[in-house]
């Protein structure tokens, strides 16, 4: 029996009761994605972490996973195989800890922003499960923000100012708020800019909700600085610190997190002394 405890007073809670290791029966994965839907961000506690296969097979009895490369990275040498894995750690192939300077570790700093993951994609993720294989010792929490409970924040006056509003979103608009280099033209080609409304109903919970990003480069339609304005005052109303959840860390947690209902980022810590080994499965909208 799936057994809810919650994290923070608007959303979010910490699940347990289910074997995630175990094949999932249909009960158990419903009662799992009720609650995505319904807390926004879960918390699983493991010991010892899931494998690769483990994670995987969770998600895909979950939602659809693309499992093909969303975009380019000029000269990345992949540690993990499997094409459902996404390594979001500080480990090169060889174990040895990225350096500060490489062009990996910079795409990785832009996941400091806050933001939804693959917003920039055409077919956009649901639930995200990061798993943490190794954490420092102090730092690397992760923050999230529950973008339903932003939007019911908003004063009426600001519904109907974003209501119909379109947003682009691109990778590579975020990598250049983090500094990374400028892309290559194989990378920019590889992920190209999406359009997707700012407002949307949340089909899992049937409540409203604003699709915000660092990913966002402007609001369609309306002058550059005016859109990029806005979409500053909403981050910094969404991501206000009453309406913000830190997730300390501990090897074997998973934590499943709906990118159609929050924003998310990850936070500093000694990325060069310390290895943190995180790796994420992306569910989809559709299946591909
Ligand atoms: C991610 C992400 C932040 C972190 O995996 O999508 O943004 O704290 N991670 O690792
Ligand atoms: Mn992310």
């Amino acid at each position: 029996m799936l057994d809810a405890r919650p994290l923070h007073p608007l959303f979010g809670a910490e699940l347990s009761g289910v074997d995630l290791r175990a094949p999932l029966g249909a009960a158990d994965a419903q009662a799992i994605r009720d609650a995505f839907n319904r807390y926004g961000v879960c918390v699983f506690h493991n010991d010892p972490p899931l494998t690769n296969q483990q994670h995987i097979a969770l998600s895909y009895v979950l939602g659809p996973l693309d499992n093909r490369p969303v975009f380019k990275i000029a000269g990345r040498v992949k540690r993990i195989q499997e094409p459902e894995i996404q390594d979001v750690g500080n480990l090169n192939a060889d174990g040895s800890l990225m350096m500060p300077d490489s062009r990996i570790a910079a795409f990785r700093r832009g996941d400091r922003l806050w933001h939804s993951d693959m917003s920039f994609h055409e077919n956009r993720a649901t639930f995200s499960l990061l798993s943490a294989h190794s954490v420092p010792p102090e730092g690397g929490d992760t923050l999230f923000a529950d973008m339903r409970v932003a939007y019911a924040a908003l004063p009426d006056s600001m519904k109907a100012r974003i209501d119909g509003l379109v947003c682009e979103h691109s990778i590579w608009w975020s990598r250049a708020l983090a500094n990374y280099p400028t892309p290559t033209q194989e990378e920019l080609d590889s992920r190209p800019p999406v359009h997707h409304p700012l407002v949307f109903t949340h089909a899992g919970s049937g409540r409203k909700t604003v699709y915000l990003s660092s990913h966002i480069s402007h609001v369609v339609g309306m002058p550059m600085e005016e859109g990029r304005a806005l979409i500053r005052e909403l981050m910094a109303h969404a991501t206000q610190p009453e309406f913000v959840h830190a997730h300390r860390w501990r090897v074997g947690d998973v934590v499943a997190w709906d990118n159609l209902a929050s924003m998310h980022r990850g936070t500093e810590f000694a990325d060069t002394v310390h290895p943190r080994d995180m790796r994420r499965t992306t569910l989809r909208e559709h299946a591909a």
